[in-house]
């Protein structure tokens, strides 16, 4: 399996981190050329590869670590997504309910991504949080996963323990999605809760 993390503002850093930290590869990429963030990456770790879009968009996971309204634009990148999971880690924060129709924010992402799978995850704990070691008092701080796709769901799971995290599957995008995305401007139930898991 191949990782890259579209967007290295906050939150796609972070996610660098937590790959640098177990030494598993990554490229990284936003808009700019990968030379203007490479010191970024390479202060991060050495697996942190920074692209072009259209290089990184080649792994066979990709993290949309981008502001909500800018994930359309990233979908261009490719005509089909097919064979790729996409992890959202995206939050609709301020979205009216009615520009996502009604829809879990999740939902919205995916039918952008055309042919893709799509996996809500990493999105519930702000970048401060999630940057830090997962191994805590003896156990394992808490990802939320969401997926209509369960096979999506357990690579995505079976990647977050890789990580050190205990991953917690909830279940398909219109149930477990809606306790991690923001409706408006109210966070869904179990933003920001930092649980930690004991075997
Ligand atoms: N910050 C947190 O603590 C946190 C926690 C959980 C979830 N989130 C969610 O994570 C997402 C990102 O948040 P953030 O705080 O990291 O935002 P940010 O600091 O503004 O970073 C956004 C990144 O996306 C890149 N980008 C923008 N348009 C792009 C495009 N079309 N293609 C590729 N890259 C693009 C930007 O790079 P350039 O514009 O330079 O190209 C920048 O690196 C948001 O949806 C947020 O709600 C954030």
């Amino acid at each position: 399996m191949s990782y890259a993390i579209i967007g290295f503002g906050e939150i796609g850093q972070t996610l660098a981190k937590t790959f640098a930290r177990k030494g598993i590869e990554v490229g990284v990429a936003t808009t700019r050329d990968p030379q203007s963030f490479a010191s970024v990456a390479a202060a991060i770790g050495r697996g942190i590869t920074p692209k072009t879009l259209a290089e990184a968009v080649k792994a066979d996971v990709i993290f949309l670590a981008v502001r909500f309204h800018q994930h359309t634009d990233v979908a261009k990148a490719l005509p089909n997504w097919q064979g790729k999971i996409i992890v959202d880690v995206t939050n609709a924060y301020g979205v009216p309910d009615e520009e996502l129709g009604g829809q879990p924010s999740a939902r919205v992402v995916e039918q952008a991504f055309t042919g893709g799978k799509l996996v809500k995850g990493f999105n519930h704990l702000v970048g401060s949080i999630l940057a830090q070691d997962p191994a805590v008092h003896g156990g394992k701080r808490v990802v939320f996963l969401t997926s209509d796709d369960d096979a999506a769901a357990s690579e995505i799971g079976a990647l977050a323990e890789k990580l050190g995290f205990a991953p917690i599957n909830l279940g398909g995008l219109s149930e477990g999605g809606l306790l991690v995305q923001a409706h408006g401007n109210v966070w869904g139930r179990l933003i920001f809760k930092d649980l930690v898991k004991f075997d």
